[in-house]
């Protein structure tokens, strides 16, 4: 397991925490593997009741590793990345959350697949993929539109406006916001605690039909923005966005018609 992750059980509740602090918790394939192989193996494990994932008080992640976005971009479903997204999306129990600090890219994303979310009033979440030359990812052009309607989702997945955790509860993207990270973190643990008290294969049948109506649809979506993005991340737009940041400098995006 990669010391990225931290997988810690506390009862039947496993909580997965991003441990990369120095790198605002980027995700690299090696955390994204770890991820996916600690999602299946509690998918399987009986004794797993629920999953929590979360960072740390000041950071939940900023997204996709962006040196890895250059130098090994995903290259097919079975990447890890791809396996993470399956292994969250198919998940048959229930998913919690607690984020704090930065939320990006794919750190916003995975939250449309968790059941309940706690964020810190301050977090900051975002979906910058336009502003890096990419596009929508993990069945975000399908779900946000569907939960805010297409003129809020194309603030949020067009012009990448950010957002705080206190506004994520009010768009109906979070359940609570709390005063900080230590504060989401406590209340996501007492939820996901609380939820031993119920019958698993009740709530397991109930998360299945809360989610039938649209899975068919989402995985199919999932696949082609999956498709889409690994594209665009060899595009000259993004190229110059992505070396931009690894650069710390604007992006100039003046000479693409
Ligand atoms: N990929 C790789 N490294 C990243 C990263 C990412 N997505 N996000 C942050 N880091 C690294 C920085 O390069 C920096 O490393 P260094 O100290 O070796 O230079 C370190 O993490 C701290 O980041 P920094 O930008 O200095 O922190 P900040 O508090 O000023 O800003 C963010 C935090 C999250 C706003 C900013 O880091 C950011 O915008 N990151 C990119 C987010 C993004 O576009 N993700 C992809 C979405 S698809």
């Amino acid at each position: 397991m990669s010391q990225s992750i931290l997988v810690e059980r506390e009862q039947g509740l496993l909580s997965l925490r991003l441990n990369r602090a120095d790198k605002m918790n980027a995700l690299t394939r090696e955390m994204y593997a770890a991820l996916a192989d600690a999602l299946e193996a509690a998918e399987a494990d009986r004794e797993v009741r629920a999953v929590l994932i979360a960072g740390n008080a000041e950071c939940f992640t900023a997204g996709n590793d962006i040196h890895d976005f250059l130098q090994h971009p995903p290259s097919g479903p079975d990447s890890p990345v791809f396996r993470f997204m399956r292994a969250l999306m198919e998940f048959s129990k229930p998913v919690l959350a607690a984020v704090a600090g930065p939320a990006v890219g794919i750190g916003t994303t995975l939250l449309l697949h968790c059941d309940q979310v706690f964020v810190a009033r301050g977090a900051k979440l975002k979906m910058p993929f336009v502003n890096l030359g990419l596009c929508p990812e993990f069945g975000s052009s399908f779900l946000v539109p569907r939960l805010l309607g297409h003129v809020r989702a194309a603030s949020l997945l067009m012009r990448g406006d950010g957002f705080t955790g206190e506004h994520a509860v009010a768009l109906g993207l979070a359940n609570e916001a709390l005063a900080d990270g230590a504060a989401a973190l406590e209340r996501a643990r007492e939820v996901g605690l609380g939820l031993q008290a119920l019958p698993p294969a009740a709530l397991a049948l109930s998360k299945r039909l809360l989610k039938a109506p649209y899975m068919d649809e989402l995985r199919r979506v999932v696949a082609e923005e999956g498709e889409l993005f690994v594209q665009r991340l060899s595009s000259p737009e993004a190229l110059e966005a992505l070396s931009a940041f690894t650069q710390r400098r604007q992006p100039d995006f003046s000479r693409f018609a």
